[in-house]
């Protein structure tokens, strides 16, 4: 696998790992057990938005990144997104604890793990050990936007990018 790109069909066997929202477990310090979120199926039947950030609660990632995912969830649904799933080098302990310390209580928006940064490390896409910032839209199981960070910033991988080319 090499960086995807428009038109591309989402490679098989993506898998990551997430801990679904329960509210008995709602507390950040309360431990679900992660399952396995297998991406290739997944996204054969959805508009998915994909988005890699280099790590759950660093200052970019928390304060403008997933934030601006956060805040613009009706205008994604009403783009036809039926998931945003966002990913990390972190483990799925510590990206469900992202999740609900963001008060993100449905499966809309999951906070999963790039589990050793297989699927980041494959595309090419990471930041030293850590996952790199991007965005990769898959509608039914094709790529119609993959987009990169080249420089530490957030641009392409924003919310608003991704919004516009929906
Ligand atoms: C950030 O600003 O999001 C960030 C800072 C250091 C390492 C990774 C991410």
């Amino acid at each position: 696998m090499t960086a995807l790109k428009v038109g591309d069909t989402f490679p098989e066997d993506v898998k990551f790992s997430y801990v679904p929202y329960t509210p008995d477990k709602g507390e950040v310090t309360a431990c679900g057990m992660p399952i396995t979120y297998d991406a290739s199926k997944e996204f054969k039947n959805k508009k998915v938005v994909l988005v890699s950030v280099p790590g759950a609660f660093t200052p970019t990632c928390q304060n403008q990144h997933i934030t601006g995912f956060i805040g613009k969830i009706a205008d994604l649904k009403k783009a036809g997104v039926d998931q945003v799933v966002v990913i990390a080098y972190n483990d799925a302990f510590v990206m469900s604890a992202w999740g609900k310390a963001n008060a993100v209580q449905d499966d809309f928006i999951i906070f999963a793990s790039d589990d050793e940064t297989k699927f980041s490390t494959a595309l090419g896409w990471t930041m030293g050990p850590r996952t790199a910032r991007y965005a990769i839209v898959v509608d039914h199981g094709k790529v119609t936007y993959a987009e990169k960070e080249p420089q530490r910033t957030l641009d392409v991988s924003s919310v608003e990018s991704v919004l516009a080319k929906l």
